[in-house]
């Protein structure tokens, strides 16, 4: 593809902002290693090459380089924070380190409206985090911006095309962020703005093909978007030898195995394998109240039986998986190890560690929002692509104490008047999540004129931007209590409802 922007990345935390921003703008982006060399990269004749910002300084021995080929490529290129200062050390500028690093706003005024500042106000705010500063500039480099405590906040040699920006243009404080890399892109790079989700399929289907030839493919479709999608693109690929396999382990929410079979063999016409495990789980999981134990015996049982499945299905090469771009960013962050393990979080679908696969993993440079809208281009239908987050161990975390199959029916039940009524409303803004958890609670009730004895339901309904942190979602009263009335009539076994009115922290989302 001739129009693919490279972005070099040198561990910044907005690598991946930065090709969001470049495939908002139309153009398909990558993001690849800071140390791929120029020939690697040639190979597949790039549109403009992006340099990321970094946590390093180019001012100690050893940091983080690029192939110097790249700067005499001819290829239009952009230095980002760290990545202009490595322009600028390459090409013959000086650098300073600061006394004190700047970040935070800072008021930019450009030199003139023109080429990477075309349609830029003469003042405007941006977004800073630095700690060393260009000095004098290299031959053929111009100064285009300023702020107070920047010197030099934008540079540029429009002959060679090479430019560097001090300021973040991806972040949303960067005010004439969009139009600064716009500038880029289609002023000075000369890339087109046609790049939409559809070319993604073409080019990641083109990919998969090439990679996979004639051997087989296995996935695990766990009813979640990812999988979802993965698996839909890849059919897309190479159809009939994907052998989609999902495992039924009696913990999904009413409907959902069965809805999740029929959109995948019946409407996308997917070779999907459907185990029904509901027995053997609830076997396994018989007596069992410790929290982290069930999320234990759940993640080994599914990789056991995916293991039996896989087993059967001869000269399979590949496993797909559904691993995000944050997912990519997240298991390289070295404070992830050292952080205290609140629960063993486990993906229905995560990759058995010693199973003899390789990867295929198409969703990796997209983020959630960009994966739904890929579901909707492959014809995903909405209540798939919309799927609420739902964990791995299902409903097992939402039974607090001992799972049968009778309690399960009882979350199940007050689980669906839940969604009904929350996805009836209209809600600004909707919840990230609802859900009904299962108390270990009984208590006194009164029903017609007898009196009762039974189990307290707790309503769950968050709000959040990534399940990181939640707040208690202020549901209309009238909402909340149509569900409560709903659930103690409509559910053999429940008498009373309450709120989960904490936020995460200290709480989590689910309760176990
Ligand atoms: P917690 O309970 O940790 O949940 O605050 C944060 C988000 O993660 C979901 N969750 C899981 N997702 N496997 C998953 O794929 C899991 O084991 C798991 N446990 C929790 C939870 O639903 C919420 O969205």
């Amino acid at each position: 593809m001739a129009e693919t922007v490279f972005v070099l990345d040198f561990g910044a935390q907005y690598s991946q902002l930065i090709a969001r921003r470049v495939r908002e703008a139309g153009v398909y982006c990558e993001i690849v290693p800071f140390d791929t060399p120029w020939a690697t990269l040639a190979a597949r004749s790039p549109g403009a090459i992006i340099l990321s910002g970094g946590p390093e300084s180019t001012l100690v021995p050893d940091a983080p380089d690029v192939d110097p080929a790249l700067l005499s490529s001819g290829v239009p290129i952009l230095g980002i924070c760290y990545g202009m200062q490595l322009i600028a050390r390459h090409l013959g500028s000086e650098l300073v380190k600061l006394d004190h690093a700047e970040y935070g706003p800072a008021e930019l005024r450009a030199a003139s409206a023109a080429g990477l500042f075309a349609g830029v106000d003469p003042t405007t705010r941006v977004w800073m985090s630095h700690g060393d500063s260009v000095t004098r500039l290299g031959d053929g480099f111009e100064k285009l911006a300023s702020t107070d405590r920047c010197e030099v906040a934008a540079m540029g040699d429009a002959r060679r095309k090479i430019y560097g920006v001090q300021f973040h243009p991806e972040v949303v404080h960067s005010e004439c962020g969009r139009r600064v890399l716009d500038n880029f892109l289609h002023g000075i790079a000369g890339l087109g703005n046609a790049w939409r989700m559809d070319s993604f399929v073409e080019t990641a289907t083109a990919e998969i093909k090439a990679k996979v030839g004639s051997d087989r493919v296995i996935c695990a479709l766990s009813g979640g978007v990812d999988s979802a999608v993965a698996a839909t693109l890849v059919a897309r690929a190479i159809g009939e030898q994907l052998t989609c396999v999902f495992v039924d382990h009696g913990l999904l929410r009413k409907g959902e195995a069965e809805s999740v079979v029929a959109a995948f063999r019946d409407v996308l016409h997917l070779n999907v394998i459907a185990i029904d495990a509901r027995k053997r789980f609830l076997d396994a999981l018989a007596g069992v109240e410790d929290p982290e134990r069930k999320r234990v015996i759940i993640g080994h049982e599914f990789i056991r039986l995916f293991e039996e499945e896989a087993a059967k299905i001869p000269g399979v090469k590949y496993l797909v998986q559904g691993t995000l771009y944050p997912d990519v960013i997240e298991s390289k962050t070295p404070d992830s190890k050292a952080g205290h393990k609140i629960k063993s979080h486990h993906n229905v679908g995560g990759l058995p560690e010693h199973m003899d696969f390789s990867l295929i993993e198409p969703l990796r440079s997209l983020f959630k929002d960009e994966v739904r809208e890929l579901g909707r281009v492959l014809g995903l239908p909405e209540h798939v692509v919309q799927r609420q987050p739902f964990p791995g161990p299902g409903l097992a975390v939402r039974i607090i104490g001992d799972i049968t199959e009778e309690r399960l029916t009882v979350v199940r039940e007050a689980d669906a008047i839940v969604c009904a009524e929350i996805e009836a409303a209209t809600l600004d803004p909707k919840p990230w999540q609802y859900f009904a958890v299962l108390t270990p609670v009984k208590s006194v009730g009164v029903m017609g004129d007898g009196r009762t004895y039974a189990n307290l339901v707790a309503l769950r309904s968050i709000t959040s931007e990534d399940g990181m942190t939640a707040d208690w979602a202020r549901l209309p009263h009238a909402l909340l209590e149509r569900i409560s009335t709903r659930i103690v009539n409509e559910v053999r076994g429940v008498n009373r409802v309450a709120y989960d009115i904490t936020s995460k922290p200290p709480a989590t989302v689910e309760w176990e």
